[in-house]
């Protein structure tokens, strides 16, 4: 079972492996406190009033779960809670709590106040679902130890802590988990200003000089995600750096981006193979996801979690209970003419 634990001092996470080059550089952008987190404006408000009545009661933040596509801001999130609540964080990840043992020995070392930040909370095995309910509601755990005749129950006191879950697939968490979350927040997907700032700050952090042409030029082809934003501004930096310039303009972000295969509404040679399948291999959908992973060679989750979200929100795709459709959109970006059969799908 993997569990890191933070400081509230340094507030970073301490590797217990060797951390991949992107983990390392996603952790150096993150944001620490809730005034350097950009966006999400809403999300920001109700934390504020809700981390200072806790903290004027004494008493931890109530659970809190994150969810949302993939790269906005989650994670980040979780530790800025931490941060603000001045306690400390325990990170772990749902399908890395094997036993009800091991989510005991996470509890039972919690500080009064702390933070335990379980990712992926959806992928929860049931039976350690059942052990934290009675943990998130009067801070006790009930165990069963042993099996058969001779099994008994044992109850341990807890501190009281704040779970915080975060999720991409708020529809797979199961109903009693998801009752016992004090707040639910679902992260939007940022506007354009909002991620010219994002892009704006990883330069600054970075040491990078670019141009603000250039810097909205990556905020608009970032699919509205920081993380995707962050990538976007290192791989300019690269390019920029073999190229001896010391100042990123909107001509290398626009060369960088074309290699990528990014056009300028953040769509990748991905997307458009998905879109294009729609309307090549079935017509325009709907299609079911299972055949249109196949069609793409694309993993269902990944098509679900990464690509779908983005194309949803910017009106390239529609998901129907037959299946998924291209829309109108979607043909005029490929510069495809609407069959007649699709015209009536689309247009009634
Ligand atoms: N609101 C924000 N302001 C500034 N930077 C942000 C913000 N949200 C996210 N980031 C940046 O984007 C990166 C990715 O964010 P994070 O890891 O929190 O996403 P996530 O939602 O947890 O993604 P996943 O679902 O893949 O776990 C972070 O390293 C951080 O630098
Ligand atoms: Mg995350």
């Amino acid at each position: 079972m993997a569990v890191q634990r933070t400081s509230r001092q340094e507030h970073t996470i301490q590797p217990t492996k060797t951390l991949r080059d992107n983990d390392v550089f996603e952790q150096t952008l993150r944001p620490k406190r809730l005034s350097e987190y950009v966006g999400q404006g809403e999300i920001k408000g109700h934390l504020l009033v809700h981390i200072e009545a806790a903290k004027k009661r004494n008493e931890p933040l109530g659970h809190t779960l994150l969810h949302g596509p993939p790269g906005l801001g989650k994670t980040t999130l979780a530790h800025i809670i931490a941060y603000e609540m001045e306690s400390q964080v325990r990170v772990t990840t749902g399908p890395a709590i094997e036993k009800p043992g091991d989510l005991a020995s996470l509890l039972t070392n919690l500080g009064a106040g702390d933070v335990l930040f379980i990712d992926e909370i959806h992928r929860l095995r049931p039976v350690i679902e059942e052990v934290l309910y009675s943990a998130m509601e009067d801070y006790v755990l009930d165990l069963v130890i042993g099996k058969g005749p001779t099994a008994r129950s044992m109850r341990l006191e807890l501190k009281p802590f704040t779970l915080v879950g975060a999720t991409t697939k708020a529809g797979s968490i199961s109903a009693p988990l998801r009752d016992r979350f004090v707040q639910t927040f679902k992260l939007q997907f940022y506007s354009h200003p909002e991620m010219q700032q994002i892009v704006e700050r990883t330069a600054g952090i970075l040491e990078i000089n670019i141009d603000d042409d250039a810097a909205e030029r990556i905020a608009q082809s970032c699919r509205a995600t920081p993380r995707i934003g962050n990538r976007l501004v290192r791989a300019v930096r690269d390019f920029a750096q073999v190229n001896d310039e010391k100042c990123v303009n909107i001509k290398r972000v626009c060369t960088t981006l074309d290699s990528l295969g990014v056009d300028d509404r953040g769509l990748d040679r991905t997307d458009r193979e998905i879109l294009k399948a729609i309307i090549q291999k079935f017509d325009g959908g709907p299609v079911g996801l299972s055949t249109l992973a196949a069609a793409t060679s694309e993993e269902e989750q990944t098509l679900e979690d990464m690509y779908e979200p983005y194309l949803l929100q910017e009106g390239f795709l529609q998901r129907t209970p037959k299946g998924r459709i291209a829309t109108r959109l979607a043909y005029e970006l490929l510069g495809m003419a609407i069959p007649d059969n699709a015209q009536s799908q689309l247009f009634g």
